[in-house]
């Protein structure tokens, strides 16, 4: 008799259909709530182009928080165990609170995080921990005034964001996470101070290579500096020892402090691409599908559902998706093949990181 589950890395029987044609399961599942965000970091929303008169979506055009449950459940009957709220900036959606409630209590969501830039987060951190939030990741590129307030397009305070990381801490919202794109002649040079400033907090910073998502920001790889510099750089300072996986197809690369104060992680994308165990689609904020987060096209889930689709119609327009997905774009691209940036892809802040 042949089976109709095969086990996936983590040993679990998981419905055949949600293997990709790589053979990738389906585990994660990253909803972007809006395409809005207070905050206009050069690399990914720069001013000059998100001006006061860019439109963004309108309300009707974004899925309401029914239509993304409804998304949310049938992908977790697919096999997601994992799912990221994300943005643009997701805390300004203020019903938030309510719809993590929903999601956290899905049959099988295991893990439930926030992305966010943490200038919202203080006033609401008990309230998500409370409505079932299991952790934050946070985006902070420098603790360096002038650095920081330049890479947030001016609209960062960084109080306010320290204040908004200590409220996530007391409410339990942990691990906490620090993301950091690292651009070199940017932030570089304030990198071990921002390592310094949260070594034995217990939260985990993870320096980010700066990648040429979308085709707005400007990215050159002159600006990317390789996880591999940035290690020896680190290394030099504080002595680190490399330790395994947390889970199956994590992108980050984990070190521990030898001295005990903790792990910082590093996420090589640009030089060292990890899509042999991707296993993360993604849902921008008007109900498209990209199973890349460089695609150059995705599918329409919006319509569909508003066309009455009932689980299980949605439920086979995923797995279908799925089954054909054969993205590998890191691995691909090459930073000297011009092409290859010309491509038309979506952009980080419609998607998410
Ligand atoms: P944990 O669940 O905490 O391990 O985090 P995560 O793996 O969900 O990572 P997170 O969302 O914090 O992503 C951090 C950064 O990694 C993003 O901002 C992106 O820059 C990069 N990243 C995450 N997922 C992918 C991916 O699938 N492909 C590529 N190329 N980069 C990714
Ligand atoms: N390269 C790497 N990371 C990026 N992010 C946004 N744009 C880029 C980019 N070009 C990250 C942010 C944040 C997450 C949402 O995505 O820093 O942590
Ligand atoms: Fe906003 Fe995050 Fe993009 Fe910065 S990186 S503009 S905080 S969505
Ligand atoms: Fe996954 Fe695409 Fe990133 Fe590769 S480039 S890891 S396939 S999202």
């Amino acid at each position: 008799m042949t089976s109709n589950v095969l086990p996936d890395e983590e040993g679990r029987s998981i419905p055949k259909e949600t293997a990709d044609a790589l053979g990738r399961p389906l585990h994660d599942l990253r909803i972007s709530l809006l395409d809005r965000c207070n905050f206009r970091c050069p690399y990914c929303m720069p001013e000059t182009e998100f001006h006061a008169d860019y439109e963004f979506l309108m309300r009707s055009q974004r899925l309401t928080h029914n239509e993304i449950l409804k998304v949310a459940r049938v992908a977790t009957a697919l096999g997601v165990s994992k799912i990221r709220l994300t943005g643009g900036e997701p805390l300004l959606d203020k019903k938030l609170p309510g719809l993590v409630g929903r999601i956290a209590v899905l049959p099988g969501v295991n893990d439930l995080a926030l992305t966010t830039n943490a200038m919202l987060l203080a006033p609401v951190a008990q309230e998500l921990a409370e409505a079932g939030l299991n952790r934050v990741t946070v985006s902070l590129d420098s603790l360096d005034e002038r650095v920081f307030k330049s890479m947030s397009g001016g609209r960062g305070n960084l109080e306010t964001v320290l204040e908004g990381i200590a409220a996530a801490e007391r409410a339990g919202l942990a691990p906490i996470k620090i993301n950091t794109v690292v651009q070199r002649g940017v932030n570089d040079h304030t990198v071990i101070d921002l390592l310094d400033h949260f070594r034995g907090s217990g939260h985990i910073v993870r320096l980010i290579e700066f990648m040429d998502v979308g085709n707005r920001n400007g990215w050159r790889m002159d600006q990317v500096v390789p996880s591999r510099e940035l290690l020896t750089m680190v290394q030099a300072r504080w002595p680190l020892r490399p330790v395994g996986r947390n889970y199956p197809g994590e992108v980050a690369r984990r070190y521990q402090y030898v001295d005990g104060q903790g792990e910082i992680g590093f996420i090589s994308s640009v030089t060292e691409p990890f899509c042999g165990s991707c296993s993360r689609a993604r849902l921008s904020a008007d109900g498209v599908l990209y199973t890349c987060l460089f695609a150059t096209q995705g599918t329409d889930l919006r319509e569909p559902i508003r066309n009455g689709a009932d689980d299980e119609e949605l439920g086979d327009i995923l797995s279908r998706i799925w089954l054909q997905r054969a993205d590998r774009y890191s691995e691909l691209r090459r930073p000297d093949v011009a092409e290859h940036h010309a491509l038309s892809k979506v952009e980080m802040y419609r998607i998410g990181g």
